[in-house]
């Protein structure tokens, strides 16, 4: 058991380590963990505008003290299913790429101070979608989350709707917004949710900075190629970068945060949007959750879904309360769901 502990802790000062010696070269990065734990030079969020923000949590941080579990951000996207980034969820103190279980998160969103219960619904993760049975934490590549929560956002809920996916690529010079909590270590600053600005960077160009080859089919940079500045970084993983009032990125890696040269890199929603649409279809057919409407989970998937989802909630709501996670104790008990790549239908 020592022994164990004094491992685990070894590797994460090892980790520490090679990330604080930073300048020459630094491995690829999650967006969490350390650092200066909030978006870079951002400014506070607006409700109207975040409404789709979620945060994942950890379940036994969070059951301690309410707020203190966040780990990372992510994305209403139906009113019962969440897309975030995959390295939320791999082990980070092995650190091999293994994914942990799904039960020890939830799922929390409603209100902008994550310490702040009002308003806020919390779920349970009844499915979670990945697509890799080991995520490579030395490419970051296919890093994108998809969970069905178990339960659904009432249609009419003040401070929580979801937001459309992005199915068209991003014109470069796009101006988007990319927010999040940031994770700071002691966890008690008032932590409200923060926004940057930041222009979408070509393909090209990103490829040209110092991320060069490192930017893979399916990732997207954003921020102020020749002078930083402003950028997602730790903590706001998995969150959202909104271009045009669709959801565009998810927040994924970065070296460093806000570097000149060193853009920020999202997962792109557009390219694995077939396969968010086809998975969600694939799995509200015959939930039969509570839920109970019965209408058919979408008119449709083209691209201004969304809103189409309206019927389907009908008469959920039971997770309602203003209280804190009354859901984050039901324990639904399914396993970990891992889509391969077969199901993909990539585009290119
Ligand atoms: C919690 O959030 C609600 C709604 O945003 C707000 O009205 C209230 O003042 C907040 N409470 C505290 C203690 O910040
Ligand atoms: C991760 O990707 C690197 C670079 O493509 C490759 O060399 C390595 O074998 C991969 N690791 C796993 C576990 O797939
Ligand atoms: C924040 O912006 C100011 C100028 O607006 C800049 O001097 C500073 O370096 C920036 N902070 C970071 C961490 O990039």
């Amino acid at each position: 058991m020592m022994a164990l502990k004094l491992i685990g802790f070894l590797i994460l000062l090892g980790l520490c380590v090679s990330c604080a010696t930073a300048e020459s070269f630094q491995p690829i990065r999650p967006r969490f963990s350390k650092d200066p734990g909030r978006i870079i030079n951002g400014t506070l969020a607006s409700m109207e505008a975040t409404r789709h923000q979620i945060g994942l949590r950890k379940r036994l941080n969070d059951g301690y003290f309410f707020g203190t579990g966040h780990l990372c951000g992510g994305s209403l996207i139906r009113y019962n299913w969440v897309l975030t980034a995959a390295h939320c969820f791999v082990d980070q103190i092995i650190y091999d790429g293994t994914f942990l279980d799904k039960d020890l998160f939830i799922i929390v969103m409603g209100n902008l101070d994550r310490f702040n219960a009002t308003n806020t619904l919390t779920f349970d993760i009844k499915q979670l979608f990945l697509q890799v049975e080991q995520f490579n934490v030395s490419t970051y590549n296919k890093d994108i989350a998809l969970i069905e929560l178990d339960g659904y956002v009432p249609v009419n809920h003040p401070t929580i709707r979801p937001i459309d996916l992005g199915a068209l690529e991003v014109p470069t010079d796009t101006v988007c917004q990319v927010t999040g909590w940031g994770l700071t270590e002691e966890g008690y600053n008032s932590d409200y949710l923060m926004t940057v600005d930041v222009p979408r960077i070509s393909d090209q160009d990103c490829r040209n900075s110092l991320l060069g080859g490192n930017i893979l089919p399916g990732m997207i940079c954003a921020g102020y190629l020749e002078v930083g500045q402003q950028d997602a970084c730790s903590g706001d993983s998995g969150g959202p970068l909104v271009c045009q009032s669709q959801l565009a990125g998810v927040v994924s890696w970065g070296i460093s945060c806000a570097l000149p040269n060193y853009p920020g890199v999202y997962t792109e929603v557009s390219y694995y949007y077939d396969w968010i649409v086809k998975t969600i279809e694939d799995n509200e057919d015959g939930s039969g959750e509570n839920s109970g409407s019965g209408s058919g989970e979408s008119s449709g998937d083209h691209s201004g879904d969304d809103d189409d989802g309206s019927g389907e909630e009908d008469g959920s709501g039971e997770e309602d309360g203003s209280g804190d996670g009354g859901g984050s104790m039901i324990a639904v008990t399914c396993t970990l769901t891992l889509l391969l790549p077969a199901l993909l239908a990539l585009r290119h």
